[in-house]
């Protein structure tokens, strides 16, 4: 079942019911401020740190689902509705939400009304602008009363929801004009504060949600709205609002538009006051001034879908599948925008308060983002390896505000150094900027103990060769990639974390996957320390790496698949001796990938045991069989019921590693076919199976185990996104950079005949033609009309256009 549609010109998602199975969001803003919207209105906003900076209070995990943030009121008479459906749940005349690039625009109509609500984050700017545009498309007069409505968090939204002793007492606005200011705590150590203003003068305003709802009353029955009367209460303490009531006239036929303006405002200490107890609101007022006028608004979403167009025009593809193109064309990349901005912060999902940026995570949401705005790429890069330490080991988590690696997590996941290798050559790949590798480049964020970007990899290449076990195998610490698997942990109490809790000390849990990690990581490794002029150092890594390779295939190998691991009593785990968790995708993905068992068949062995054994019709599972019982041996992942998350959930974000292995052994029928499983445009008709946005892949789809097999969890910010991206447009499609050119070769299978893809890459274009005809053993060639051999095109000076002709 489906619930709306791609409109792919204007690039949206369209709903046309509120009843979607889920809340499905979509997120504006690009740099500083951000917002999460969902089709009815729900979410809230946020500036950097969705933890420290909240504007809006939301309640996660609340019943009904998806209540507060923002809201909008209409009375038309003695009748009350709320355009977005909720909060009223309104019985609408129609309904449509368009989730666009950046832009949402939700429309309801009842009575003769129509509502139409436009929000966007203008680029620069932080703040959320909102256009309303009311219609009368009845035949007599109507005389509106319109009632917004924001609440807003105290600003550290983690305190805002345990401290109400304190809370309770220091709620603080102030008005002028059409604004409403939340100055909570800027009387101290605070010197932002919030304004919510409408272009229009008002018939009445509150501040105090009390007084505007009514104690015991939910969003879905406000009084002041009810009896058509705002209070104009002034919040001292509890819980500041803002709401402005509008009194408006339609004739027949007419339309009038408003625009709202919720913006962050930060003052330089030395200008916090306009005088003694008055917050300075010059820069609001400059902010409000900005979209005082409809054609403003209206030129910010113009300037936003420029913006878009020159980023996704980067790499396109057309192909017969329109559901291929969508997702490579556009809301792959969207999502892996949004990934690069949040990391695993705030979603629908991920409370905002919860988790930093990961180490790991951010290194491979790089691999999506790094063609789209390299130089923010190079940033985070910076960011990132500031937060390793001087053994190449790394805090496993840092907060975007700081930068600083975040203490409650700490470090000792091992598979986090090679991330940013991995991370890096990407970024140089895409660049050519390998001066990159000589930024200085500080260890745990210690001005005073820095060394070049390329130290950095080196630390990390060797952290992994310095902390091997029994079997020359890499030690796998509190986890590698599978966060769950803790071979190191043993908890027997229900309160402490998994990932943080003291860890036995032990040096015998091995991991095949870091070890096929480090095999995959090598050449581009080994290639880098040779541009830097360390022959030697390249040398000895690729000898490294080969006997790396030998250990996993000696020790590491099961019969039929590589084996996961080996615990902490150096027994195998992913074996066919064990009693469940026999088989694991993982090592089976990244050992392929890396080439390991490719030249004696036990690559394609293990992809036909993957094919056997965890494919299922939504995606390939984690693991099986499942754990049906807790292993204190294992950790976390045995704790989660048969099906779901780590424990034989179908975890996204490892299946396209399968998909590359599959390229990688020439398969691309069966690289193909995984893909269509789990992206969203061809999941479109069993929305109501899978619940999430089909726009947008989600973490978890529940597996052939779980109760609700093949309904989707986490949708969003998941490394999926990336991983997907580079299966699809590097290995499937076939397009990549590397160090010295692009690589063109493509590996579909039979189903996509023809197709073309543009590609920028370092200021030159590339317009590749291929011919899908599988008549040759590889891709055939020719550049600019000429036959060339092999696969690698020598990159073209900027300002250049390449004709890339591809015969398969
Ligand atoms: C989550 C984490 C990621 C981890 C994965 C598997 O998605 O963000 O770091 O690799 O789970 O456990
Ligand atoms: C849980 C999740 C996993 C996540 C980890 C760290 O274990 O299952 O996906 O990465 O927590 O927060």
């Amino acid at each position: 079942m489906q619930y709306g549609h791609f409109d792919d010109e204007a690039r949206e998602y369209v709903i046309t019911t509120p009843r979607t199975p889920y809340p499905w969001i979509n997120y504006l803003g690009n740099e500083d401020f951000f917002s999460l919207i969902s089709h009815t209105g729900g979410g809230y906003c946020f500036y950097r740190d969705a933890r420290f900076r909240r504007l809006l209070r939301y309640r996660y995990n609340n019943s009904p689902t998806d209540v507060g943030g923002r809201a909008l009121y209409i009375r038309d008479g003695d009748d009350v509705w709320t355009p977005a459906w909720m909060p009223m749940k309104s019985e609408l005349d129609s309904f449509e939400c368009r989730h666009g690039l950046g832009t949402t625009k939700i429309r309801g109509s009842r009575n003769g009304v129509s509502a139409e609500m436009l929000y966007l984050v203008p680029l620069g700017e932080t703040a959320e602008v909102c256009r309303l545009t009311l219609t009368n498309e009845s035949s007599s007069v109507k005389t509106l009363k319109v009632f917004s409505l924001v609440e807003f968090c105290l600003w550290n939204a983690w305190d805002d929801q345990t401290n109400f002793q304190r809370n309770f007492s220091i709620g603080e606005v102030e008005i002028e004009g059409s604004a409403i200011y939340h100055v909570t705590e800027y009387r101290e150590r605070r010197n932002h504060y919030a304004v919510f203003g409408v272009n229009s003068p008002i018939a009445g305003f509150d501040t105090d949600r009390e007084t505007f709802l009514g104690l015991y009353n939910g969003l879905h029955e406000p009084e002041a709205v009810l009896e058509g009367a705002p209070r104009n209460s002034i919040a001292s303490g509890w819980a500041p609002i803002g709401s402005h009531c509008l009194e408006v006239e339609l004739a027949p036929g007419e339309s009038r538009s408003f625009v709202f303006v919720l913006g962050y405002v930060e003052n330089p200490v030395e200008d916090k006051w306009e005088r003694p107890g008055v917050v300075n609101k010059e820069p609001a007022r400059a902010l409000m001034a900005r979209f005082s006028e409809t054609a403003q608004l209206e030129a910010a979403v113009a300037e936003l879908r420029d913006h878009w167009s020159s980023l996704l025009e980067i790499s396109t593809v057309e192909s017969p599948d329109e559901r291929l193109n969508r997702m490579v064309n556009t809301w792959n990349p969207y999502q892996c925008m949004v990934t690069f901005n949040m990391s695993r912060s705030a979603s629908y999902f991920e409370s905002g308060i919860g988790r930093g940026m990961g180490f790991r995570d951010s290194n491979q949401d790089l691999l999506g983002f790094v063609h789209l705005v390299p130089e923010r790429a190079r940033q985070r890069i910076i960011d990132i390896a500031s937060t390793q330490f001087a053994d190449g080991s790394a805090y496993h988590q840092y907060q975007p505000l700081t930068k600083r690696g975040n203490n409650d997590i700490g470090s000792g996941f091992n598979d986090d150094p090679l991330w940013l290798i991995i991370g890096v050559a990407a970024y140089i790949k895409e660049t050519g900027d390998f001066d990159i590798l000589s930024e200085e480049v500080p260890f745990d964020n210690d001005e005073a103990n820095t060394a070049t970007l390329f130290e950095h990899l080196r630390r990390s290449f060797h952290f992994t060769l310095e902390n091997l076990g029994p079997h020359g195998l890499p030690l796998i610490g509190r986890a590698d990639w599978n966060d769950c698997l803790n071979l190191n942990c043993f908890s027997e109490t229900p309160d402490e974390p998994y990932q943080t809790t003291a860890n036995r000390e032990g040096r015998t849990a091995e991991s095949i996957f870091i070890a096929g990690q480090f095999v995959y990581t090598t050449p581009d490794y080994a290639d880098l320390a040779e541009y830097m002029g360390f022959a030697e150092e390249a040398t000895a890594a690729r000898e490294h790496s080969t006997q790396m390779e030998a250990a996993i295939l000696e020790h590491g190998w099961d019969g039929e698949w590589f084996l996961r691991a080996y615990d902490f009593f150096g027994q195998k785990v992913g074996s066919h001796e064990c009693e469940d968790g026999q088989i694991f995708i993982e090592p089976q993905g990244f050992c392929v990938m890396a080439g390991v068992g490719v030249d004696d068949g036990r690559a394609l062995r293990a992809l036909d045991s993957v094919a056997e054994r965890l494919a299922t019709p939504y995606g390939i599972v984690l693991n099986q069989p499942a754990f049906s019982r807790y292993h204190v041996e294992l950790g976390e992942i045995s704790s989660y019921p048969p099906g779901y998350k780590e424990n034989a959930g179908i975890f996204c974000h490892n299946n396209p590693w399968v998909m590359i292995a599959e390229t990688r052994v020439g398969r691309g029928d069966r690289a193909f076919d995984y893909y269509k499983r789990i992206a969203g445009a061809y999941l479109e008709k069993i929305s109501d199976v899978h619940r999430t946005e089909p726009y947008v892949y989600s973490q978890m789809v529940a597996g052939r185990d779980a109760v609700r097999e093949g309904e989707a969890k986490n949708s969003w910010l998941t490394g999926t996104a990336a991983w997907n991206y580079v299966a699809i447009a590097h290995h499937i499609l076939g397009i990549r950079p590397e160090f010295d050119g692009l690589r063109v070769s493509p590996c579909i299978g039979a189903e996509i005949q023809n197709f073309t893809v543009s590609r920028r890459c370092r200021g030159a274009v590339y317009r590749i033609r291929v011919t899908n005809s599988l008549k040759h053993d590889g891709p055939l060639l020719k550049v600019n009309g000429e036959t060339t051999k092999g696969t690698l095109v020598p990159y073209a000076p900027a300002g250049e256009t390449v004709d890339i002709d591809c015969e398969t």
